[in-house]
């Protein structure tokens, strides 16, 4: 076939592996941050909206809520993001100067597809889709469109595309802070820097590979798991738990860690393992103790935390080192080991990786 799996076992993996490759070519060449990136007309556009909207289903909606970090701190842009088959079914109050943005590796999903013309029903003018496929069905319904690079994605979970459209949403949020404004040359000097620096720093993660296997003989013989993550690491922490329910058959549940007290803390037990994102941010004393009271009630911790924090191996406590601390776009870094984490609990579960059961890769019909 045209597309191989050379030294890969599944598409999955080699798409994992990919995300370097994809990474960069996502990146525009030249000045990332130029409006002209997202199509004629884009400038008056992005600086005249004043909020904005995000659609989108599955892995591709977590990517929109991660982007509400950016878009809100980076870009000070009010953001909501929302489940595309829940928007299109509700009475909702459109605000024509805000831009709604479709986030789809297809361009294809039936519920997105709809949400966006449900939107432009309600007289929304101002649409973008960020998608992988050039030709489809979202691209041609939105004024204005970014082009992930990824590539064909063959592996039911998504990937290479997810972490593609994290960069387009941060190029996004950098492009939209600059037009209004909010962006000083030092910070986005620092950005630039920080994107073109992503692929090798990706690879650097990917060589933790070894050590997220020895998980995984752990996690194939659990049948729940829970994730935490606080902040813009709160929706890797759900696509790390989507990851794992999707081709290990694993049940597996995220929370921002502030809400295990509020009650997933009544589940666990030394059987459920706890799964952490642990940026050394701002949030990191907060997690800790969150952590603790994990620990204190027999849990068993399993933490992925940055080069720079001070958390070490202990009973009950197993940690995963990365390798650099990265600030703001943490999550493309921080989510690669999530991926790993559920391709090998899956592979010791011998399921079909890239064809789990009952998903489709593409939902076009509702
Ligand atoms: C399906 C796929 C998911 C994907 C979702 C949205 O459920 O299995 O991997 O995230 O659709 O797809 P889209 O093409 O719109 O990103």
């Amino acid at each position: 076939g045209a597309v191989e799996l050379g030294p890969y076992r599944h598409f999955m993996q080699k798409e994992i592996f990919e995300q370097p490759r994809a990474i960069t070519d996502t990146i525009p060449g030249g000045d990332p941050f130029s409006p002209k990136l997202f199509g004629e007309g884009a400038e008056e556009v992005l600086k005249f909206i004043d909020s904005i909207l995000i659609l989108a289903c599955g892995t591709s909606s977590y990517a929109g809520q991660t982007a509400k970090y950016w878009l809100e701190s980076v870009a000070q842009i009010p953001t909501q993001v929302e489940v595309a088959s829940e928007y299109r079914y509700r009475s909702s109050v459109p605000n024509p100067n805000a831009l709604v943005i479709v986030i789809s590796q297809s361009g294809e999903t039936a519920d997105t597809l709809a949400a966006l013309k449900h939107a432009q029903t309600l007289g929304h003018r101002h649409t973008l889709a960020v998608c992988n496929v050039a030709t489809s069905a979202m691209v041609r319904q939105t004024s204005l469109s970014f082009l992930t690079r990824a590539g064909t994605e063959i592996g039911v979970a998504s990937t290479k595309a997810f972490t593609t459209q994290l960069v387009a949403m941060f190029v996004l949020a950098c492009t939209i802070a600059r037009l209004h404004g909010r962006l000083d040359k030092t910070q986005e000097a620092s950005y630039l820097h920080q994107l073109r620096h992503l692929p090798a720093a990706l690879n650097s993660v990917l060589a933790l590979e070894p050590q997220i296997i020895a998980w995984a003989e752990e996690f194939s013989r659990k049948e729940n798991a829970l994730f935490l993550g606080r902040g813009l690491h709160y929706p890797i922490a759900l696509e790390g738990a989507l990851k794992l329910k999707e081709i290990s058959y694993i049940h597996a549940e995220a929370y921002p860690a502030g809400e295990l007290k509020h009650g997933p803390l009544a589940l666990v037990t030394e059987a459920m393992p706890v799964v952490t994102v642990a940026p050394n941010d701002a949030l990191l004393e907060k997690l800790k103790s969150n952590i603790q009271e994990v620990r204190a009630r027999g849990g068993q911790l399993f933490v992925f935390a940055d080069a720079d924090t001070r958390i070490v191996n202990a009973e009950g406590l197993h940690v995963i080192r990365m390798p650099e601390h990265y600030g703001l776009l943490s999550p493309i870094l921080h989510v690669v080991p999530l991926q790993l984490l559920a391709y090998h609990t899956a592979c010791a579960r011998g399921t079909d990786v890239d064809k789990p059961r009952n998903l489709a890769k593409s939902v076009t019909v509702e």
